[in-house]
C-alpha cells in the first residue's frame, strides 16, 4: 500500500515570529559595534534570514550560500560541495551563519570549516530548529530558535520535495492511512 503523509501543526506563525524576534533582539546586542555579516544557507534558511534581518537593530551585511551533498537515500551525505559560495569578503568580519534546521550536524560542520578558510573573525551559528536526536557530528549553537527532538518538519522555509517552503508554520509530516492526504513513496527521514 503506498504511503501517505499528513501535516501536523508544530508551531504557528505567532509563536515563530516571537521567537525570531527574540533571537534578533540577543544577536543585535550581542553584535553591537561590530562588522556583522549574515550567511544564510539556500534555500531552507530566505524566509527565517529575512523576518530576523527585518528586525535587526544594528547595521548588517547579508550574503547566502548553497550546498550540494551526494550520495544515496534521503539523508545528507558526507560529501557535501559549495555550488554557490558567499560572495561578500568575510577577512576580519563576524560571520553569523543563518541555517534552517540542523539534523545530522554534516553540513553545518562543513560550511563553517570552508568559511574558516577566508579569516573571518569569528563564525558563530543561528538556527532555527535544532534537531539533536541524528547529529553524527558535535555543533555548537550560538542561538537556537526551537529544539524539536525528531521527526520530519516543513513550512518557513523547510520543504520536503521542494513543497511547503511558502507556509507561515511549522508542521511535522506524519505517517497516515488517509487516502486523500499527501502521497510518499519515499518518507523522509524520520
Ligand atoms: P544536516 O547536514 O543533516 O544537519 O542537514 C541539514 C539540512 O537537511 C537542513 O539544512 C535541511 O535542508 C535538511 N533537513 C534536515 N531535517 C529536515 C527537516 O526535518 N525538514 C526539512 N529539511 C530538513
Ligand atoms: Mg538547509
Amino acid at each position: 500500500m503506498p504511503r501517505s503523509l499528513k501535516k501536523v501543526r508544530l508551531l504557528s506563525s505567532r509563536e515563530i515570529q516571537k521567537r525570531v524576534g527574540e533571537l534578533a533582539r540577543s544577536i543585535s546586542r550581542d553584535y553591537q559595534g561590530r562588522e556583522l555579516v549574515l550567511v544564510g544557507v539556500l534555500n531552507g534558511a530566505f524566509i527565517f534570514l529575512a523576518d530576523l534581518v527585518k528586525r535587526m537593530t544594528i547595521p548588517v551585511q547579508v550574503d547566502f550560500v548553497r550546498l550540494s551533498s551526494y550520495g544515496s537515500g534521503s539523508e545528507s551525505r558526507g560529501r557535501i560541495t559549495v555550488s554557490k559560495p558567499a560572495e561578500l569578503p568575510l577577512a576580519g568580519k563576524s560571520v553569523l551563519i543563518v541555517e534552517d534546521i540542523i539534523d545530522t550536524g554534516l553540513t553545518l560542520d562543513f560550511l563553517s570549516r570552508s568559511l574558516q578558510e577566508q579569516h573571518p573573525e569569528s563564525i558563530r551559528i543561528c538556527a532555527l530548529v535544532d534537531k539533536s536526536e541524528r547529529r553524527k557530528l558535535p555543533v555548537s549553537l550560538d542561538y537556537t530558535g526551537f529544539v524539536v527532538p525528531s521527526g520530519f518538519i516543513v513550512g518557513y522555509g523547510l520543504d520536503f520535495d521542494e513543497q511547503f517552503r511558502q507556509l507561515p508554520a511549522i508542521y511535522r509530516l506524519e505517517e497516515t492511512l488517509d487516502p486523500g492526504a499527501i502521497r510518499a513513496d519515499s518518507m523522509p527521514p524520520m
